[in-house]
């Protein structure tokens, strides 16, 4: 499963990558207005750190300005992918943008039929938003499981993206589902890493080590 990074702080972005385990970035106008920043500033950077893809999100609500966005954007890099919300007008953006060779990422999806649709359009991507359906009382890791089973069944090769990620077990969950990335907030990848007994056990040998007679280092 590829790790995305569900984040506009470049920071972030440079920190995963020194750790060697990023494999792209998603972004939203929340995530952009939050960093304070130039959105055009921003976006090239983040671009240029990264060689995977990179999300960028239109924010028409008509096909012809998704359509206008969407070639904007692509226009920043060869990485960009354009971001379309879930929608009728969406579902002709996707079509025109998807036939003139920009991917797309189909975005605030709920339902598996939402999802079903997106691919039929052509969307290269597919974010299902899966701890907004948790926040009310509903379970987000179910629609991973049926839209992994429906592009299955028919051999669809729109790539699921997990997004809406809150904490580690749903990255985990995701992976064993086999969703094909999973984007998560900075601080989900960071506990990614955690696990008291990894702390406890190097505690341990550094002390051991002391005793170690004529240590090299
Ligand atoms: O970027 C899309 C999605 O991951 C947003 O997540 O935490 O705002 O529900 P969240």
């Amino acid at each position: 499963m590829e790790f995305f990074l569900d984040t506009g702080m470049v920071d972030e972005i440079r920190q995963a990558l020194d750790w060697g385990i990023l494999d792209g970035v998603t972004t939203n106008p929340s995530l952009i207005a939050k960093t304070g920043r130039p959105f055009l500033e921003v976006a090239k950077e983040i671009l240029e750190l990264v060689d995977g893809p990179v999300s960028l999100e239109t924010v028409s609500r008509d096909a012809e300005g998704m359509i206008r966005e969407g070639r904007m954007l692509a226009e920043l890099g060869d990485n960009v992918v354009v971001k379309i919300p879930m929608i009728p007008e969406g579902m002709k953006a996707v079509q025109v943008l998807e036939s003139e060779g920009i991917p797309t990422n189909v975005t605030l999806v709920f339902s598996p039929s939402q999802a079903l649709i997106a691919a039929k359009a052509g969307a290269s991507y597919v974010s299902p938003f899966i701890g907004r359906i948790d926040d009310v009382s509903s379970d987000g890791m179910k629609l991973i499981r049926e839209v992994k089973q429906i592009f299955e069944n028919y051999q669809i090769e729109t790539q699921i993206i997990v997004a809406s990620v809150r904490h580690p077990m749903h990255v985990v969950e995701a992976a064993l589902i086999g969703a094909d990335i999973c984007t998560m907030p900075f601080e989900v990848m960071k506990k990614l890493f955690q696990h008291p007994l990894t702390e406890k056990g190097i505690e341990l040998f550094l002390k051991d080590w002391e005793r170690v007679p004529g240590r090299p280092f």
